[in-house]
């Protein structure tokens, strides 16, 4: 089955931009994915190809008008169960559980955000995810949704070369990845840690737990439940 991106942006020229590299790449041209990008300009019906307004009540920068970007998303999605995902950095933070769940789906339909933002009333009637790729702002959606479908193809069934790499990395046991260690045995004066070459393997998944744990309590200590900062 081939998983469905369609982007709807007012620079369609960004896409597929990183994606034709790497994993992501390969797997575009074997066709486990597909990526359609939409100029949302082409809805607009006015000799200018408006798409966007002063914001109502006053105040900088231009907001995305709703009818065109209406007849856009239909135009690509009216008999579609894809989600459809608005990226924005006043949307819900993107998890790698919210990724998986993603690349389990037919596709998504995502729509990249300009100008100080969309109406609500488009965000409302077409039930459009706010999806945040993090607490910055980007000056436009595209990248963020880029960064989005990066996470997702990597995960998608029969990308990812070894299987296995994706079990043990950031995020998939709650947190953060252990440290990495390969030849030589001495860098500028600095061994690879002895258990890691004993051949001890319990000994050796102790020391990557223990690892894993006192880096996110050092950096995310967030991520850890019922740790003082996540109350
Ligand atoms: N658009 C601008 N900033 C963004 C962010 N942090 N995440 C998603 N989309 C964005």
């Amino acid at each position: 089955m081939t998983f469905r991106a369609t982007i709807l942006t007012l620079y369609p020229e960004m896409f597929p931009g990183h994606l034709t590299f790497s994993l992501a790449g390969k797997a575009l041209e074997r066709g486990q994915w597909s990526l359609d990008a939409v100029q949302i300009r082409d809805f607009a019906e006015d000799r200018h190809r408006t798409v966007d307004d002063t914001p109502a009540g006053g105040g900088a920068g231009m907001v995305l008008k709703p009818d065109i970007l209406a007849k856009a998303i239909d135009s690509v999605s009216e008999n579609d169960s894809r989600p459809r995902l608005l990226m924005s950095p006043r949307g819900k933070p993107l998890t790698q559980e919210r990724v998986r769940e993603l690349a389990g789906g037919d596709g998504v339909v995502i729509v990249c955000g300009r100008f100080e933002g969309v109406d609500q009333r488009v965000i409302d009637a077409r039930n459009l995810e706010e999806v945040s790729i993090g607490d910055y702002v980007l000056s436009g959606g595209e990248p963020a949704a880029l960064t989005l479908l990066d996470a997702v193809v990597r995960v998608l069934p029969g990308v990812m070369g070894n299987a296995l790499s994706g079990t043990h990395e950031s995020f998939e046991n709650g947190l953060l990845e252990h440290p990495q260690y390969t030849r030589p045995q001495m860098f500028e004066g600095r061994e690879i840690p002895a258990v890691l070459t004993s051949g001890n393997h319990a000994a050796i998944e102790k020391w990557r737990l223990e690892e894993s744990r006192r880096l996110t309590l050092e950096r995310r200590p967030d991520l850890i439940p019922g740790h003082p900062v996540t109350k």
